[in-house]
């Protein structure tokens, strides 16, 4: 499967074409739609999220609410396109003045792509830099979702720090599902959510922007997604790449992550053990569902580290592009904390990775066969 996405934040629409889609996956406007809208959610959100609310057009690929094997497009409108029509056409009537941008945001791609794209004017980047591209990415998660679903694999998200407020305990699998959909921040911890929620709200007062730490967690995946055999066909790796691409994520984690790193081997490695049940399985899951790029059968846990927001109300010092002279940098209408609306893109990029290595290792044309051949396998390692 792969997928391209194009569009401006302010363009008339995202458009996306999904390649290799099996036939006969159930698929409706409804399951895309609720996942945009969960992107959209999310304390901490600007002004944007209340002018739109994304739905998604499939017009292609997909009849009687079944995947025909042939490419899905889909189509999410603008809705703030009408106000932004003259000044995005493609036409050369275009308005080109009005919203021009030469005062480079620290942190956000303006400068950089403003060079190496030879533009003037910066609003050319950050229109296709910007985050709204995600609402894509999302749409074509949810039907890698939809793969994994008929598949029995359970994946969710959940916001575990905002700024300096993180939760300290462990939380269970069952608590996480059903807490953190509740929460204006997807943190599935009470106390730490309104330590998260007072924490936004004073940065929001100061003109200021935070980050945080998303996990994602995939439950349910047979032994044996990805492979070790080269370094590009490694899970990990494929994870990380998927993650790492979303806008203003700066580290991904896999299970202890870093704090790997500091500890013993003792203290890392998983102990294995049998059981004439469950088969092979592990003691602990310090490796976080993948060894060697290689799903072990321990759910998957994905953590990934968003950078706070570069449009700070209150700008940093920047530089001119055009008179190179010292100014504040520019400001756009923009979100002070989009770490919970970067869960959902998380869920999104690993949903996608996951559903692309089930159909590498039992790929076929049709969703019945794949889904059959995944239980024969299922049934194949719970016999060794
Ligand atoms: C869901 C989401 C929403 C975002 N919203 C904004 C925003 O409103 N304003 C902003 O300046 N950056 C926002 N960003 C981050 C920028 O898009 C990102 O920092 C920028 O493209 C530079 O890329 P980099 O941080 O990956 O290097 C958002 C990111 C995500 C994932």
């Amino acid at each position: 499967m792969r997928f391209l996405t194009a569009g401006e934040s302010h363009g008339k629409c995202l458009t996306t074409i999904i390649e290799g889609v099996p036939a006969g996956l159930f698929i409706t406007v409804d399951h895309i739609n609720s996942e945009l809208a969960r992107r959209q959610s999310g304390y901490g959100r600007g002004g944007r999220m209340k002018i739109e609310k994304d739905t998604v057009e499939i017009s292609s690929g997909v009849r009687g609410g079944y995947t025909l094997g042939s490419p899905i497009a889909l189509t999410i409108i603008n809705k703030d396109w009408e106000n932004w029509k003259t000044i995005m056409s493609p036409t050369t009537s275009a308005d080109l003045k009005s919203r021009f941008v030469s005062r480079p945001r620290p942190g956000h791609a303006d400068l950089f792509g403003a060079i190496k794209y030879g533009h003037q004017d910066m609003r050319n980047v950050l229109e296709r830099s910007s985050a709204r591209e995600t609402a894509a990415r999302v749409a074509v998660g949810s039907i890698a979702k939809r793969i994994l679903s008929m598949l029995d694999v359970d994946i969710f998200s959940h916001v575990i720090r905002i700024g300096q407020q993180e939760v300290k305990r462990e939380l269970s699998f069952e608590e996480i599902k059903k807490n953190a959909p509740n929460s204006p921040v997807f943190c599935a911890d009470s106390k730490t959510e309104s330590e998260m929620l007072k924490e936004i709200e004073q940065c929001k007062l100061k003109g200021d922007t935070l980050g945080g730490i998303f996990e994602v967690i995939a439950l349910n995946l047979p032994i044996g997604l990805g492979s070790y055999v080269h370094w590009d066909r490694k899970l990990d790796g494929r994870l990380a790449q998927s993650v790492m691409s979303i806008q203003a994520i700066k580290a991904v984690e896999i299970g202890m992550g870093k704090d790997s790193g500091e500890l013993p081997g003792s203290k890392v490695h998983d102990e294995i053990m049998y059981d004439s049940q469950k088969g092979f399985y592990q003691k602990t899951n310090r490796a976080g569902g993948l060894i060697g790029g290689i799903t072990t059968g321990a759910p998957l846990r994905v953590r990934a580290t968003m950078k706070p927001i570069p449009t700070l109300m209150q700008p940093l010092s920047s530089v001119d592009f055009i008179s190179k002279v010292n100014s504040p940098a520019a400001t756009e209408r923009s979100d002070v904390c989009a770490v919970p609306a970067a869960s959902v893109v998380g869920e999104a990029a690993v949903a996608w990775v996951l559903a692309q290595a089930f159909l590498e290792m039992f790929g076929c044309d049709q969703m019945q066969d794949i889904c059959k051949r995944v239980q024969e396998y299922r049934t194949y390692v719970r016999q060794i």
